[in-house]
């Protein structure tokens, strides 16, 4: 069975517990897109870390890792990622691979990467991680592959500086890489989890382009970016946070108002550990947006919602999810494209009750109390898709699985 967990909003979902969590009943898990611009925090056991290219599941002694085709990869971020991880206890020897079709990050791409943001008049607020440069110079035929270091005409043309750089990496790279499609056809009747980075919003095509990501956090980018066919896959996931969180700039229409609800913000921020992993800047919040998760469920066609981080209302009298909005007078229930209409739109609010209890307490969704029901079923029919997993809390043990995605 083959299951792709994508992120349903702007990233930071929880994906990388979710995958975690899942992994446990696959045998190999594929990141597909991204580099290490994506920063997933895992806690298992009261211990934390910060993963950034290698997929959620490493954590399991037995399971395979797979950095996918679609993804751009740094060799110093990577390696500095595998030494973290082995520095802690985990054996990463042989069970981390990487698509021989993935691209390669070069520190000058990281270098134009944080110029040009800079320089544009409105900047995306990258993550300076040569993401976007890496993209292009793929697109533009000119990007270097892991099966290009083996190929020496190819190595020829590059700087010194290029060589020297990737010098150490190279036969380790050369060593950890796969032909993936081939690898994935032989073991046909696995289970393979197919994790996504950034979320729908930040896809290039799907996103709110021009501020979006230049990968395919999609959930077609699974097919692409993991080398098998669209009909492989058997289930899509999609995670999202029980509010709204968006880390750059661009539109995030159902944003808390930084005068009136700043408390709200900082409340939503500081309890639900609301900092980038990877830049540690602090997310910009707002309240759950029902528009852009639904368009998010249809464009994915996303059979089954997990919701995240559900916890951090616990304490609240009631709760307000964005539901339309009202673009210059014109009350909106479609995701729009047009960028102003997205800057120009404010949230039509509906307000649920509070249920005022904490939630880890329960072991099974039947013990939520009636409210927290109430509004995960209010998400579910709008968009249209089940909410089959919540999440009350970071450890793995805080989950709790309504239906789980591997029974079909
Ligand atoms: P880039 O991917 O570094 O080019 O950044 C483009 C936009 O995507 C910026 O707004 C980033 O903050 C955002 N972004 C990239 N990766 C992530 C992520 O993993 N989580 C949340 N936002 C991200
Ligand atoms: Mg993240």
């Amino acid at each position: 069975m083959k299951i792709v967990v994508i992120g349903a909003q702007w990233g930071d979902e929880g994906k990388g517990k979710i995958v975690d969590y899942l992994a446990n009943e696959a045998q190999i898990i594929v990141r597909y897109a991204g580099g290490a611009n994506a920063g997933h925090t895992i806690v298992i056991g009261g211990e934390q870390y910060a993963l950034h290219l290698i997929p959620s599941g490493i954590f399991y002694p037995d399971k395979i890792a797979i950095l996918g085709a679609g993804m751009v990869i740094d060799p110093k971020a990577l390696f500095d990622e595998i030494k973290m991880l082995e520095d802690r206890g985990i054996e990463t020897k042989g069970r981390v691979l990487i698509s021989d079709r993935a691209h390669i990050v070069l520190p000058k791409y990281i270098q134009i990467d944080k110029e040009r943001d800079a320089a544009r008049k409105k900047p995306i607020g990258t993550t300076g991680r040569g993401i976007g440069i890496t993209y292009s110079m793929k697109c533009d035929r000119d990007g270097i592959r892991i099966a290009d270091l083996a190929w020496k005409e190819k190595m020829d043309e590059l700087d010194q500086a290029d060589l020297d750089f990737l010098a150490p990496y190279t036969d380790k790279l050369l060593e950890m890489s796969v032909d993936l499609g081939t690898y994935l056809m032989h073991r046909k009747n696995t289970q393979v989890l197919f994790e996504g980075a950034q979320g729908t919003l930040l896809d290039l095509d799907l996103g709110t382009y021009p501020y979006v990501s230049s990968g395919m956090s999609c959930a077609a980018g699974a097919a692409v970016g993991g080398c098998i066919g669209p009909r492989a896959i058997d289930k899509v996931l999609g995670v999202f946070k029980a509010y709204s969180t968006r880390v750059g700039n661009g539109p995030l229409p159902s944003e808390f108002d930084p005068t009136a609800e700043d408390e709200l913000c900082r409340f939503v921020r500081e309890t639900g550990r609301e900092y980038g992993v990877t830049t540690g800047r602090p997310r910009r919040c707002g309240y759950l947006d029902l528009v852009s998760l639904r368009y998010a469920c249809l464009s994915n066609s996303i059979d089954s919602l997990v919701m995240t981080h559900l916890d951090v209302y616990d304490t609240f009298e009631e709760i307000k999810a964005c539901v339309a909005y009202n673009i210059n007078g014109k009350i909106v229930e479609t995701f729009p494209a047009s960028v102003e209409d997205l800057n120009n739109a404010k949230p039509v609010l509906r307000t649920f009750p509070g249920w005022k209890k904490s939630l880890a307490d329960a072991l099974t969704y039947e013990e939520f109390p009636v409210a927290a029901m109430e509004y995960v079923e209010f998400i579910a029919r709008y968009c249209e898709t089940p909410v089959d997993i919540v999440s009350v809390g970071y450890d793995r043990k805080a989950t709790i699985i309504r239906k789980s995605p591997w029974v079909l």
